[in-house]
């Protein structure tokens, strides 16, 4: 990882500040990218100073594409982890909200991919991060499983396109990371994950460093490609 430099799209919280974190440990130059400019700088800050770019843009905009394509003109690796998702049974949703969190997820990140790849070197990666509501939603998670069942799809013809580059998912199951205060209670959430630590085969909740190592592991192993590398304790299968 010394003199790679990565950027990461949603570094300012969660797992995406848990793989700036592993990678700038690691000796890499990190951009992190995210949209509130505060919240990302207090992020960057709590990492480290050298090695470090903090980039305000939305993904999802062709205007926040441009700045990040503006910005960075050489990178190894490119991760994504942004998601502004909507949690609602799909009868209550209207074309705007589905499309926020496709966009967000899903076309945004596949756009800047297209644009950007041919800025790195043939052992360069791009790690999408999906997740389990692609095979076991939750009710009113029809749309994040939509965008994480297109990532998963995704990146198969994306690695036969922009080969050599290696492109790939991570999948991971419930983690707790500030997502989770924004669509559930404090109670609601302590029982939710009980429950859920009960039930997985690993029975213990996968943590945002388990899903960093995961991300180093698509991005530095050579060997893996159009592919996706699930870190969810087996929650898909019950
Ligand atoms: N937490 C879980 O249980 C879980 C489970 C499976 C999969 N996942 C997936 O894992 C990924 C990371 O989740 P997390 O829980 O770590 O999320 P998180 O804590 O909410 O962090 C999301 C990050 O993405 C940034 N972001 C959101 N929309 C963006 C946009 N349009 N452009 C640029 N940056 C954007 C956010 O900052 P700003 O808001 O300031 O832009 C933030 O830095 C997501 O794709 C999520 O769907 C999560």
């Amino acid at each position: 990882m010394h003199h790679s430099t990565v950027v990461v799209v949603g570094a300012s919280s969660g797992m995406g500040l848990a793989a700036a974190r592993r990678f700038w440990e690691r000796g890499a130059t990190v951009w992190m990218v995210a949209r509130d400019p505060e919240r990302l700088r207090d992020a960057a800050a709590g990492i480290g100073h050298e090695r470090l770019q903090a980039l305000s843009a939305d993904v999802s905009g062709e205007e926040g594409r441009a700045r990040i394509l503006a910005a960075v003109d050489r990178l190894d690796h490119l991760v994504f982890t942004a998601a502004d998702l909507v949690y609602k049974p799909s009868r209550d949703l209207d074309d705007a909200e589905v499309m926020r969190a496709v966009r967000s997820k899903v076309v945004g990140p596949y756009l800047l991919s297209g644009a950007i790849a041919g800025r790195m070197p043939a052992a360069g990666s791009i790690t999408f991060v999906s997740g389990v509501a692609a095979e076991r939603p939750s009710p009113g998670g029809s749309v994040t499983g939509m965008v994480n069942g297109a990532i998963n799809a995704m990146v198969h013809g994306l690695a036969l396109e922009l080969a050599p580059i290696r492109v790939n998912a991570v999948s991971p199951g419930w983690v707790e990371t500030p997502f989770w205060k924004r669509v559930a209670s404090d109670e609601r959430r302590e029982s939710l994950f009980a429950a859920m630590r009960e039930k997985i085969p690993a029975r213990r909740i996968v943590t945002v460093e388990d899903v960093a190592q995961m991300i180093e592991l698509a991005a530095t192993n050579r060997g893996v490609s159009g592919t996706t590398l699930y870190v969810d304790g087996g929650q898909r299968l019950v």
